[in-house]
């Protein structure tokens, strides 16, 4: 059903913007900063750049800022380096990175943006996968002590927390991506890092509400409704298995402290199934996020898998999957429009998308990302006309709206991106932000910014916390 009159966006809803630190802040190996496996990467798609300088936000910190409050955020959402904070994963803390994040937060602060803190995007101490990485329980104890660290420093001055982004990407894309903990561990059953990163989260959590009580945390994963190609029994049968190896598993886990019946089936089926020490269930099951975020892009669609269909789960990216052999075909969806990059575009699955993560845990909903990917170009004025970009955004924000009509509390919106920035695995020529930086994957040029159209179109919509008409 269509709401006529959709109830209007809640005062003090977060009307946010999200970057990622290794994605954004260059300065690889500024001030005593420590290498994490995105550093240590050496191939990169061609066309494409390294992250060695990104949008140099770290040299640009606080004109950034100053370009956040003016365009009027509520919330910005970013992540935190691990290793500029403790270099080597698990030794000794660099003052010099700390610092950085406390001016970065003191600015916000100082503009009445909130600070949402991602404490882990991508980015794994390379010092770690050499030991091991999310294959090792050390890795747990490492995460929960940079927990620690980043409680004791910024949990006075930072209300959302959220613990690892996109877990699930990790798992089923890290190839492609390039983030799942580096070459070294390529051979560790992933599902067996899957299970620490979890038990890393549970143990993060409760550390939060034990130490910083006035403090939320909830989990940030890639959520993205499953549609079945048709009413056939046998491609819905085929949608919940996608839905529950994609979605339900990880959130599941984050809010119950369980594994999803259907995934867990999947992992026996497949051989994957982790070892799961004495008192890990327990450690998951005593820890409750506050909040659920989520990062929306496009649903998927899957059909049921063909007779002797062995297609590769790895093949395209996070968002183009060709499925996996004997539970579903990932299959294009023929009513919806894609991107310049073949990600279909889909509003109305974003609404569905928050139904149906609300209907399962019931918990208050906050969108970390969502945002179109595009070849914008910097005209000679200094002017960016990115009106594909305002009509992806309105589109999904009205669908928001339609949720929370539906009943779903939401408590933000975050886009993808405040400010351009190196894509994964695409360069900075596939560029998300309001804000332009002026550079190409093969020439830094002036780093200078420049406000986009969808910046004054998206200023305008948070000054009157509603669509402009
Ligand atoms: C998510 C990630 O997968 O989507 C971001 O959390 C990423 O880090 C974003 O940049 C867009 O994906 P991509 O591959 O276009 O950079």
């Amino acid at each position: 059903m269509q709401h006529t009159q959709p109830a209007p966006f809640p005062e003090g809803f977060l009307w946010g913007a999200s970057t990622s630190g290794y994605q954004v802040e260059g300065g690889w190996d500024a001030d005593g900063k420590g290498r994490s496996i995105v550093d240590a990467r050496t191939q990169f798609p061609a066309g494409t750049t390294d992250y060695t300088v990104a949008s140099d936000h770290y040299h640009h910190v606080d004109e950034d800022v100053a370009l956040f409050a003016e365009l009027g955020l509520k919330a910005y959402r970013f992540s935190v380096q691990w290793t500029r904070i403790v270099p080597d994963g698990d030794g000794a803390e660099n003052p010099d990175g700390i610092a950085f994040y406390h001016r970065l937060i003191d600015g916000l602060l100082a503009h009445g943006i909130t600070p949402v803190l991602t404490m882990y995007h991508f980015d794994l101490p390379q010092a770690l996968a050499e030991k091991g990485g999310w294959g090792s329980r050390a890795t747990i104890d490492a995460f929960v002590r940079f927990a620690e660290i980043l409680y004791r420093e910024f949990g006075a001055k930072v209300p959302y927390w959220l613990t690892i982004n996109e877990q699930n990407m990790m798992v089923l894309f890290g190839g492609t991506l390039g983030i799942i903990d580096g070459p070294d561990n390529a051979d560790v059953n992933v599902y067996q890092k899957n299970h620490h990163m979890l038990v890393a989260q549970a143990r993060a959590m409760e550390l939060l509400h034990r130490t910083v009580p006035t403090a939320k945390i909830g989990p940030a994963p890639n959520i993205a409704y499953v549609y079945a190609e048709s009413c056939r029994p046998e491609d819905v049968l085929a949608a919940d298995d996608f839905n529950a190896v994609r979605n339900w598993l990880y959130l599941d886990a984050a809010v119950h402290g369980r594994y999803n019946a259907t995934a867990w089936a999947y992992l026996e089926a497949k051989g994957l199934t982790p070892t799961i020490e004495p008192g890990d269930l327990e450690v998951m099951a005593a820890a409750h996020p506050d909040f659920l975020a989520f990062n929306y892009y496009a649903t998927h669609t899957a059909a049921a898998p063909l007779e002797g269909d062995d297609v590769p789960i790895e093949g395209g990216d996070q968002h183009i999957s060709f499925g996996e052999p004997g539970y579903y075909r990932a299959v294009a969806n023929p009513h919806l429009p894609k991107n310049a990059f073949g990600w279909e575009i889909d509003p109305i699955g974003f609404r569905m998308t928050f139904r149906a993560i609300y209907d399962r845990y019931h918990l208050p909903l906050l969108v970390t990302e969502n945002g179109l990917g595009a070849f914008d170009v910097l005209e000679a004025d200094g002017t960016v006309h990115d009106d594909y970009r305002i009509d992806y955004l309105r589109d999904h924000i009205a669908q928001i709206q339609q949720a929370i009509s539906d009943g779903v509390d939401v408590l933000g919106y975050c886009p993808w991106s405040a400010i351009d920035l190196v894509s994964t695995h695409q360069g900075i020529a596939k560029r998300y932000g309001l804000v332009y930086v002026n550079r190409d994957d093969d020439d830094l040029k002036d780093l200078a910014r420049y406000r986009k159209d969808s910046f004054a179109w998206y200023q305008k919509l948070i000054a009157g916390n509603a669509l402009p008409d």
